[in-house]
Formats: structure tokens, sequence, C-alpha cells
């Protein structure tokens, strides 16, 4: 049984459904505080916090647990920004309540989403693994701090890990059975969605004065099916005994703000109003990824990079929830 906590969120429901697809059985733990029991549906369902350790423990009591994905996280760089209490305590704190309870259990082998935000403003693109790690906000901090926690639980007990650090994970399951609905909606691909369906009265196009190509900042955007794979890829490589290992998830290229909403006019035929204003705080101007390792270790090779594909994929997706309102 794979325990997937944060499993009712958006990637971690897109990991869910994979994985029951691939024949493993699941058991989903999710506060849902920001996830949605509606996304749960594959697996069987726990609802528990972080928080309290007894919640854990209950459900390492009811299910014979082999291996855990770890999603549960607030993910808002800003927020993290003006309230770094609340990303230490979840995301860091209440993570440690997991690992205690692993290794009461003697449970030993975790898959933990971390993201590109730990490596803060870029001294070279694409990002390798070997890049230095200096986060600038607290939500790539408590990221940064969790990937060396594991090293040390590693060291001291023998916790196996692998930390995948997403670039902009974007997209929705091809099936348009799940996607990505956060509350608040911060990301560029939803927000842009949103204004396509007249639900905001446009997109804004955080700066244009950067030293990219039209001025726009420019993402390694990686579909969320891709990264499932990769999440299934590293967990077959922990359970054949494979050592601790740290990766970088994206595609290796990029598009630009611009760009995107290009695509984005041509995917739903909406030509919605574009407006520049000024920059965003603590946004690095190009992001992109160097995964030629997760390619050569764990033989990831993602599929849907296309941006057509991935803005559809979302398009799909979102004109249902917007008729569920
Ligand atoms: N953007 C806009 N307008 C918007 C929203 C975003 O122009 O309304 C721009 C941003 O300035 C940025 C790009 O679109 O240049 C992408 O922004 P997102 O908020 O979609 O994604 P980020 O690159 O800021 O963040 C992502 C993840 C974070 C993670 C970070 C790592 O969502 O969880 O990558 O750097 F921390």
């Amino acid at each position: 049984m794979i325990l997937i906590v944060g499993g009712a969120g958006y990637i971690g429901s897109h990991i869910n459904k994979e994985l029951n697809k691939q024949g493993y059985k699941t058991v989903i733990f999710d506060s849902l505080v920001k996830g949605h029991k509606e996304a749960v549906k594959w697996g069987d369902f726990f609802q528990g916090d972080l928080g309290n350790i007894e919640d854990i423990r209950g459900i390492f009591k009811k299910y014979p647990i082999e291996a855990v994905l770890h999603f549960a996280a607030f993910i808002e760089v800003g927020e993290s920004v003006k309230d770094p209490q609340k990303y230490y305590q979840n995301n860091v704190k209440n993570t440690l309540n997991l690992f205690q309870v692993m290794l009461e259990n003697d449970v030993k082998k975790i898959i933990f989403s971390s993201t590109a935000a730990t490596f803060g403003n870029p001294q070279y693109v694409p990002i390798d693994e070997k890049h230095p790690q200096m986060p600038i906000n607290p939500y790539g901090q408590a990221k940064l701090m969790v990937e060396k926690i594991l090293a040390d639980y590693d060291l001291a007990y023998g916790l196996k890990y692998v930390a995948l650090r997403y670039f902009n994970a974007c997209g929705a399951d091809l099936d348009g059975e799940i996607g990505e609905n956060h509350n608040p909606e911060s990301h560029l691909i939803p927000l842009i969605l949103d204004a396509a369906l007249g639900k905001r009265e446009d997109i804004k196009i955080f700066g244009t004065d950067y030293p990219t190509v039209d001025g726009t900042c420019i993402r390694d955007y990686v579909h969320v099916n891709d990264l499932a794979q990769a999440h299934i890829l590293a967990l077959k490589k922990l359970m054949d005994g494979g050592e601790s290992d740290c990766f970088n998830l994206g595609n290796g290229s990029g598009f630009s703000v611009k760009q995107v909403i290009e695509v984005a006019k041509k995917v739903t035929g909406v030509d919605f109003k574009v407006t520049e204003v000024e920059r965003r705080a603590g946004d690095p101007p190009e992001l992109i990824a160097d995964s030629k390792k997760a390619r050569e270790i764990l033989k990831w090779e993602p599929k849907y990079f296309d941006l057509k594909t991935i803005i559809s994929s979302a398009w799909n997706w979102h004109k249902q929830l917007n008729k569920s309102d």
C-alpha cells in the first residue's frame, strides 16, 4: 500500500490516478484544507492533518504502508513572505511529524515534492542539480530545509528519499477527470483560462522589462502527467533498493508569459484582454530545468512538452470546472 499525503491536491491526485492505473494500491491522507475530496477518485481516503500526529499514527495503524509520497504543503510564494510562520509550521514542522511516524513504523521510503524555488535566482540556466540552492523566499527555504533534513535522516536512520524539484507544473489529466483547482489561484495558466471564460476581466502580465526575448518572464512548463511518471519511476527506484537522490524536473525549454498567452488565445479561440503591469516581487527572469539526470537515472521521458497540448488539457478541465461552479 502506497500512502499519498496531500493526494487530494493538484499534483497528488494525478499521481494517485497513475499509480492505480499501474496496479498499485493507494491510500490518500489529506486535511482537505486545500485539497478536494472529489479529486480522490482512486484508492482509499483518510481525512487527517499532519499537524496532529495521532492522525498520522491512525493511518499507519490501519494500513500496511510500504512507501510514502508527500505532496501536502502550502505553495504560495508571496504568502510565504508575508506569513513565514504558516510555511515553516506546515511545510517543515508538520512534515517532521510524518517522518517521525514513518520511523516509528519502520517505513523508510519517501518521495518528496520539492521545487525550483530551492535554487533562488539562477546563476545559470538550464539549472542542473549541481546549481547552488539559495532560496529567496520562505516557501523555497522550507522545501530546502526538508531536503536537508531528509539527507540527515538517511545518514542517521536509513530513511531513503527522492526529492523531485518541479519547475512549473501545469496541465490536467488528458481524460479530463481531474485538474488544477487552487483557491485562491495564483498560477499563470489557470488565471489565463479564467480570463478566457470571462471569470476575470483580464490577465495581467507581471513585468515586461525583463532581460528576455520579449521582456516577460520565461518558465519551464512541465505537464502534470509527465510529473506523475517521474514519481512512479522514483518510487520504483526506492522499492528496488535504490539510494536517495534529487532530480530537477522540467522539459529544458522555456516559454515567456507572452508566448503562453498567445498559445492560450489560439487554443481557447477567445481574444481576452491582456494588461501589462509592474513586476511581481521575487520572480526570477528565467527558470529552465536541466533534467538530464532524471532522464539518465530514472529513464524519465516527458511526453507532453508541447505548449498547445499542455494548455488544451488544462482548458478541457477548466471549462468543466466552470460549469459545476
Ligand atoms: N504571471 C503573470 N500574471 C499572472 C500570474 C503569473 O504574469 O497573473 C507570471 C509570473 O510573473 C511568472 C509566470 O507568470 O513569471 C509564472 O507564474 P506562476 O505563478 O504560474 O508560477 P511561478 O513561476 O511563480 O511559480 C512556480 C510554482 C511555485 C514555485 C515556483 C518555483 O507555482 O510553487 O514555480 O520558482 F515555487
